[in-house]
């Protein structure tokens, strides 16, 4: 069975407790967009708020730092109880961060723009505990999937598999019922899923229908 982490950047940021008591009985993942309005053009939420995310919810907190400066902010997630940190290659010392990160006791995940060749990330797959696929450009929910990043899932399976690596495939961005049977195919472990959830009239039945995507 497919892995969905609902995405609560879809959910009312005035009633996150409420959205993730919905899900919870269903994942045990969350991911929590972090956006620094300098990455990418949005501002979101930071590690106050994983901290009091982290009181109501015993899901692993799975938090995608769409930010130009990780390294400033990762004693302060770990703080706050987030259970993995993604850092995008795109920004740079990905070595140190990915280090930083593995001895904060989080999971080390990176990620990669849709523009980003997915050769961007091979030196790294054997030091990570996640790789996310981003297939939209990442800042906001509710974008189309972009096909085009289905060979890079295909790609970072094989890669992954041939050599034996404990990473997990995660893939963010228009997952929903059409496009997620394509993703899963290409191999994906994890899917993301915002607005296909929260959106949803039934969040909890959202995920259930996602998770039973072959
Ligand atoms: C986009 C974020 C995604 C977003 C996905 O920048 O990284 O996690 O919440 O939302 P949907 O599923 O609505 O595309
Ligand atoms: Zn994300």
């Amino acid at each position: 069975m497919v892995v969905v982490a609902p995405s609560i950047l879809s959910a009312d940021f005035a009633a996150l407790g409420a959205a993730i008591a919905l899900v919870e009985p269903h994942t045990d993942i969350l991911h929590v967009d972090v956006m620094d309005g300098h990455f990418v053009p949005n501002l979101t939420i930071g590690p106050p708020v994983v901290a009091s995310l982290r009181r109501v919810t015993a899901c692993q907190l799975d938090c995608h730092l769409m930010v130009t400066d990780p390294a400033s902010m990762l004693d302060d997630f770990a703080r706050a109880g987030a259970n993995g940190c993604t850092i995008h290659v795109e920004v740079g010392s990905t070595v140190q961060l990915l280090e930083r990160i593995g001895a904060l006791g989080m999971r080390r995940g990176l990620s990669l723009n849709p523009a980003t060749p997915i050769e961007s990330v091979e030196p790294f797959l054997g030091h990570i505990d996640l790789l996310l696929v981003m297939s939209v450009v990442p800042g906001f929910g509710g974008q189309v999937f972009m096909p085009e990043v289905l060979p890079k899932i295909a790609w970072a399976r094989d890669q992954i598999d041939r050599n034996g690596f404990a990473v997990q495939i995660e893939v963010d961005g228009g997952i929903n019922m059409s496009t997620a049977p394509d993703v899963v195919r290409a191999g994906a472990d994890i899917l993301v899923a915002g607005n296909a959830v929260f959106k949803a009239e039934d969040p909890a039945a959202a995920v259930l229908e996602l998770q039973s995507v072959i």
